[in-house]
């Protein structure tokens, strides 16, 4: 007879806990409901919930501090934990809202007593945000942020297409605050460092932190994010590990092709990081 687990950071078995422990995965996200095609670089509710079942137990409280289109708190919805998102631009902070809401139909009684909430707001200002909501002691937070200035860049495919719709934003937003139309990358790493550490004093000690990433290639050279935010980002939490996150779903373009080395780069750093003090 095996031996029942005992297990204080999460409700998993002992399979699934191990399956979660490769330090790689293939993800391929599912089709995006129409309501949030609007925004250019979501992350998939699927993967977001598998993070959150392994990070949390049932009834704690997530947090993602650049929350999009809310993908981290209807995950939160779906495994029942509770959530709390800010969003600088207003139309995105909606449709997270209205995503909920019709999490919460689907759902029904289960979701019931599970606080969801979206904040407009700069996350620059995170810690007077999270003060003034009188958000509760946070549990696990997961989240992304624009990619430094890419969504910017000429020549990238998906862009190329958005572009030809009215539908569709190619940025996030004209906003000066917005992370992702900072041109210098120092101070883009500098601020979006900031807006991680204001987060600290609201963590609970042991909580940890997954950060989803790439690095960015611009003007032919290689800007690593992933691995700058890992090392400025562990001075303030210990960097525990990265899990990578492949895609293999995506259709190929020839860049470069027959004169130099130019990768299609189809993964993402998923960077775990944890509050030890
Ligand atoms: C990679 S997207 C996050 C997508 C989200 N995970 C989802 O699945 O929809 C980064 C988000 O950060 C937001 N953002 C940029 N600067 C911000 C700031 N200063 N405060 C709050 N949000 C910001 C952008 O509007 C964008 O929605």
């Amino acid at each position: 007879m095996t031996r029942p687990l005992r297990n204080k950071l999460n409700d998993l078995d002992a399979k699934s806990w191990l399956k979660f422990q490769k330090s790689w995965f293939i993800h391929n996200p599912p089709p995006r409901r129409k309501d949030v095609l609007r925004h250019p670089a979501k992350f998939p509710e699927t993967l977001a919930q598998e993070f959150i079942e392994f990070f949390t137990h049932a009834g704690q409280v997530v947090l993602d501090p650049m929350a999009g289109t809310g993908s981290a708190l209807v995950a939160a919805l779906r495994a029942g934990r509770h959530s709390f998102g800010v969003e600088l631009n207003p139309q995105y902070a909606e449709i997270a809202r209205q995503s909920i809401a019709a999490e919460r139909q689907n759902l029904g009684a289960a979701a019931a007593d599970l606080v969801a909430e979206v904040i407009t707001g700069d996350a620059a200002r995170l810690a007077e945000i999270i003060a003034a909501a009188v958000i509760p002691q946070v549990d696990y937070v997961i989240t992304s942020p624009p990619y430094w200035d890419m969504l910017r860049a000429r020549g990238a495919q998906t862009q190329k297409e958005r572009r030809q719709s009215d539908e569709l934003d190619v940025f996030y937003s004209d906003d000066p605050n917005d992370l992702g139309n900072i041109a210098d990358y120092e101070q883009f790493l500098l601020r979006l460092t900031d807006i991680y550490a204001q987060m600290k004093p609201f963590l609970r000690v042991g909580a940890y932190l997954t950060i989803i990433v790439k690095n960015v290639k611009k003007g032919g050279k290689i800007y690593p994010l992933a691995w700058d935010l890992a090392r400025q980002l562990g001075s303030i939490y210990t960097l525990k590990d990265e899990k990578i996150w492949c895609q293999d779903n995506v259709r190929l373009a020839p860049y470069g092709l027959g004169n130099a080395w130019v990768s299609n780069t189809v993964h993402h750093y998923c960077l775990q990081f944890r509050k030890e003090d």
